[in-house]
């Protein structure tokens, strides 16, 4: 039996999961991934998920963000059920409303920084010089000036990271979903990071997740969902009135 978790005096909700599971593979070497997760991911908040490693958080941020089908269960986002969409209808609503900063960032080697970065507002009709234009600006932002015409590639662990970062925000997504974004960024550039990341949440009609292990930015969130082996065991709503929030 799976544990609801509702969490109180929250925004309206933007994604709704029940039971939703998981199971990788098939007999002896199948893998529960999820095993029934409940939860409720208010709108206008940045949710944190947190747990130990292969207890299931990319599996459960790829399928809220539609690039990975449920086996079971029920998933909405923003009201719309993923699973009734067809394969175009579905990554057009990604391209519509996702931004996704994957764990091992996922950057296309044969397209500069500056045009990694620009992809989804190309995929959304922007011209391409008006599109890497934003994408170097967003990039000053991030500490990456003068590195637009780079290849991925040739750019540190962290540098490649912020490209990430910067491919996920251009397009002012409704549903940002962020796989440990601070893993590879010293403390000053986490901050940052995490300060841009944050701004994005608080718009009522935005959602942000956030799975981390970065214990330096758990004060940032609204409310922290702990899983472990496949289900979540713990969720706890964040104080709005800590010192360290507030500061933020
Ligand atoms: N494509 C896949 N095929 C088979 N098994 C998978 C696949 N993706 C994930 N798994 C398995 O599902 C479980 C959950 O994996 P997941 O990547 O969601 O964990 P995680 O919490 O993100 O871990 P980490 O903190 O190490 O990134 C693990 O046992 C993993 O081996
Ligand atoms: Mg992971």
């Amino acid at each position: 039996m799976s544990t609801q978790h509702t969490i109180v005096e929250a925004h309206p909700i933007a994604i709704r999961l029940r039971n939703v599971t998981k199971t990788f593979g098939r007999g002896e070497s199948a893998v529960a991934a999820l095993r029934g997760i409940d939860i409720d991911i208010p709108a206008g908040e940045l949710t944190m998920l947190v747990g130990p490693s292969g207890c299931g958080k990319t599996t459960l941020i790829s399928i809220l963000a539609g690039l990975l089908a449920r086996d079971g269960g029920e998933l909405r986002v923003f009201g719309q059920d993923l699973a009734t969409l067809k394969r175009d209808r579905l990554a057009r609503w990604r391209r519509d409303n996702v931004g996704f900063i994957f764990q091992q960032f996922n950057l296309v080697p044969q397209l500069t920084v500056a045009e990694n970065v620009s992809v989804p507002l190309v995929l959304q009709g922007e011209s391409v010089a008006s599109a890497v234009r934003r994408a170097n600006e967003l990039l000053e932002t991030l500490g990456l000036e003068g590195r637009g015409k780079s290849a991925p590639l040739n750019l540190s662990g962290g540098q490649q990271q912020r490209v990430a970062i910067a491919r996920a925000l251009i397009h002012d997504p409704r549903l940002l979903v962020c796989d440990e974004p601070t893993s590879a960024l010293d403390a000053e550039l986490g901050r940052r990071v995490m300060e841009l990341i944050r701004g994005r949440s608080t718009s009522p009609d935005r959602a942000v997740v956030v799975v981390t292990h970065d214990d330096r930015i758990f004060h940032l969130a609204d409310s922290i969902a702990h899983l472990d082996d496949g289900r979540i065991d713990q969720l706890h709503r964040v104080p709005r009135d800590t010192p360290a929030r507030a500061a933020h």
